[in-house]
């Protein structure tokens, strides 16, 4: 078996900033509200881009800052929950857009957790020798799935793109992983995909892409999973929570970070925060918060951190690495 280690980091999201206050014109709700219940000040609302185009921006950002060509792309695999089309997969769009046609392309349907899980596939195409190089990336454009009159969701989500290069390497890179689900949660947070009507169906069904959830049944999952998920890679790693310099989480309430680091006993400063600019980008979350890391010059060489994700599904997971650039 190959070790995995991640080579290079990209990401990019919109220009359009859209703040609280452009949010209370439309719907009723005010800045004070929003900041104080989820920690978001603004996040980023695509106007003319979508899912593929951020995907194909963030991925060539971390080809260029993992020197890598796109030829030696052998694998890309994009999480996303909003992505242009059924068919073909925004993997096989972001492949066509930068050339790397030695790539097999696969979509994955993961929610917010949707890039560790982009991870551990990955991984395991290059620890069993199948791939060498690999692009992973984390991209959403969930404006266009938002019910833009629930103030109860419009406030929270954000649109932008991640990705990451993985590679196969001699040397510890990505230690250990976790991931896992629990469908009979899949009601809480819903988006649903074209309804089955055809031919033959006698009832017509209205056919509705938009995002409902139960707020506050995602928040006490995802306090209890972060450090359900934490402890696991943990434990299989043989690290203690003093060993990581950070935690980057999924982010989509900064309540859910406070509570889940008090449950972990450990200061909030030690995990990475941008929701305030961006919102919660599902899929794309961690991964545009890993890059923000990277060219902020945060992470050395040898530095363990773990990413942590949740999401609908229920889906979560997490992956403790060993910094190797
Ligand atoms: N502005 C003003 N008031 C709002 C509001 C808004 N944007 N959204 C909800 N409210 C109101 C509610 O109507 C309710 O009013 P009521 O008491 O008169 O009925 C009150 O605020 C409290 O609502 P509640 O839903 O209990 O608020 P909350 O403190 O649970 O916060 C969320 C709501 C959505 C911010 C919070 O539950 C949350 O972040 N959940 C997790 C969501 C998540 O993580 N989703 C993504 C998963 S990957």
């Amino acid at each position: 078996m190959y070790e995995v280690k991640i080579i290079g980091t990209g990401s990019y999201a919109p220009s359009n900033i859209v703040t609280n206050d452009d949010i209370s014109k439309f719907v009723d709700t005010n800045n004070s509200w929003i900041v104080e219940r989820t920690g978001i000040k603004e996040r980023r609302i695509s106007k003319e881009e979508n899912t593929s185009v951020l995907a194909t921006k963030a991925a060539k950002l971390a080809l260029k800052n993992s020197k890598m060509t796109p030829e030696e792309i052998d694998l890309i695999i994009v999480a996303t929950g909003s992505p242009d089309y059924f068919i073909p997969s925004t993997a096989c769009i972001v492949q066509k857009e930068i050339g790397a046609f030695n790539a097999t392309c696969l979509d994955i349907s993961a929610a917010c957790t949707g890039f560790i899980y982009a991870i551990n596939i990955a991984s395991q195409f290059i620890k069993t020798g199948q791939s060498k190089t690999a692009l992973v990336i984390g991209a959403e454009v969930l404006s266009k799935i938002i019910n833009w009159e629930d103030r109860g969701t419009c406030i929270l989500f954000g649109d932008g793109a991640g990705a990451a290069v993985l590679q196969r390497s001699s040397e510890k890179g990505i230690i250990s992983i976790y991931t896992g689900a629990d469908g009979r949660g899949g009601e809480f947070l819903e988006c649903p995909a074209v309804p089955l009507n055809n031919l033959f169906t006698e009832t017509k069904i209205e056919n509705k892409n938009i995002v409902t959830m139960n707020g506050r049944e995602i928040f006490k999952f995802a306090v209890k999973i972060i450090k359900e998920c934490i402890d696991k890679v943990l434990e299989d790693s043989g690290y203690s929570l003093q060993d990581i310099k950070y935690i980057v989480p999924h982010q989509a309430n900064t309540r859910i970070i406070e509570a889940a680091a008090k449950r972990l006993k450990i200061d909030e400063d030690r995990f990475y925060l941008n929701l305030d600019r961006y919102g919660n980008t599902s899929g794309a979350t961690i991964a545009i918060a890993l890059d923000e890391m990277v060219q902020k010059g945060l992470l050395n060489k040898g530095d363990k951190i773990i990413l942590v994700g949740f999401g609908g599904g229920l889906t979560f997971g997490a992956e403790l690495i060993e910094w190797s650039i």
